[in-house]
């Protein structure tokens, strides 16, 4: 039954209408409301002999490929947050053609929708050999990372098909979160944070129905800029990994070059690029960087950039300078699970620009869903 399209027309379409309820299943079991005695708390079963060398390592380093690496991308602040432990990002094949340094101190984490990618798995086997604690997180159970990690968390998102990684992302983040939640110190003065993550994770599945309403108006705007050659997407904090994945979600599906951007980085090279006719999308909702994405959109207006403002539901008037720019709206969630609802509009975007471009949505060509050979 799973996997079979129902009522979608295609896999990709499923897949993303289907994440209410693939993240409901991911958090299944795994979070603890509290009655009036017991605290908020997330239980891990496939780490819990495991935490106590998690919260005693030097660093903890997640590696992946593609959509799998931007996840982690995604979830990095919150764990740098509530773990206080540096977190590096590796791109699976860069350690490699690195040889970057794995310690026996540190804790991999091996980030991968099938369990099968060859860089991701090669790099496994190298901080094996280098001692490292190696925690795998995938959606496949019996997988080859499944089974060559230490411990691990699946996914439970369900079997992806469409080769454009959709609702194995959100679950991936939200796994993440919960790993954050897990291996931080549940103290005083950080309880009420922990507590608003999981009333936030709680709320998820709600607020992406929500989100999902938006479908007609992304196809709307796919209408718009279906004869376009380039598309930027410009994100920084929690929406970096926004930017960078929904750049990719344009690019490998409806075959349309875009590039995601660090909006920090915009004076050093993209704000060349800006004219009137470049389309640029601007992720710019609530959290402790929204006043530096006010004046990003300040500035990207002043060069007349054609823009279209990704804003929390409310704040059209304070982030469309002269009423320009085309925006929207989405459902506020806490901070660090914002990316989880940010997604969603940029996927049903690439959705409807691949379908009225006439390309294969579900295999996109030259791209396969699991990259087994190097
Ligand atoms: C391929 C797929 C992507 C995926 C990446 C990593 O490129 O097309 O959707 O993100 O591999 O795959 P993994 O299974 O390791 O997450």
């Amino acid at each position: 039954e799973q996997i079979n399209k129902g009522k979608y027309e295609h896999y990709m379409q499923k897949e993303i209408h289907e994440q209410p309820d693939s993240l409901t299943t991911t958090m299944r079991g795994r979070l603890i409301r509290g009655g009036s005695c017991k605290a908020k708390s997330v239980l891990l079963g496939g780490l819990k002999d495991h935490l106590k060398t998690i919260r005693r390592s030097r660093r903890i380093v997640f590696i992946g490929c593609g959509t799998s690496y931007n996840a982690a991308l995604a979830a990095r602040p919150i764990l740098e947050e509530l773990s206080g432990i540096p977190v590096t990002l590796e791109i699976a094949s860069d350690l490699l053609d690195r040889q970057g340094p794995i310690y026996r101190e540190d804790t991999t984490v091996f980030v991968s929708q099938s369990g099968e990618t060859a860089d991701t798995l090669q790099a496994l086997e190298y901080a094996l050999e280098n001692g490292a604690l190696c925690v795998g997180i995938t959606n496949t159970v019996g997988s080859a990372i499944a089974r060559t990690t230490h411990c691990g968390v699946h996914i439970n998102a369900g079997c992806e098909i469409g080769v454009a990684s959709t609702k194995a992302y959100t679950s991936q983040i939200v796994v993440m979160a919960m790993l954050a939640l897990a291996i931080g110190d549940d103290t005083i003065s950080s309880q009420t944070r922990r507590e608003a993550i999981i009333d936030g994770l709680f709320d998820l599945p709600s607020k992406l129905k929500e989100v999902l309403k938006l479908d007609e108006e992304m196809k709307d705007l796919a209408r718009l800029l279906i004869a376009e050659q380039s598309l930027l997407v410009f994100g920084r904090g929690y929406n970096y990994a926004t930017a960078l994945e929904g750049a990719l979600k344009v690019k490998e599906v409806a075959l349309m070059h875009s590039e995601g951007i660090l909006a920090g980085e915009m004076k050093h090279g993209p704000l060349a690029l800006v004219d009137e006719t470049l389309p640029i999308v601007v992720v710019a909702t609530r959290d402790a960087c929204f006043s530096k994405q006010q004046s990003v959109i300040h500035q990207l207006h002043a060069r007349k950039g054609r823009l279209i403002v990704m804003c929390t539901k409310g704040d059209a008037a304070s982030v469309c300078v002269g009423g320009s720019c085309r925006v929207i709206e989405v459902p506020q969630v806490e901070d660090c699970l914002q990316p989880v609802i940010n997604i969603v509009p940029l996927q049903l975007l690439a959705y409807h620009l691949t379908v009225l471009r006439g390309h294969n949505v579900d295999q996109p060509r030259n791209l396969a869903k699991s990259v087994t050979t190097q």
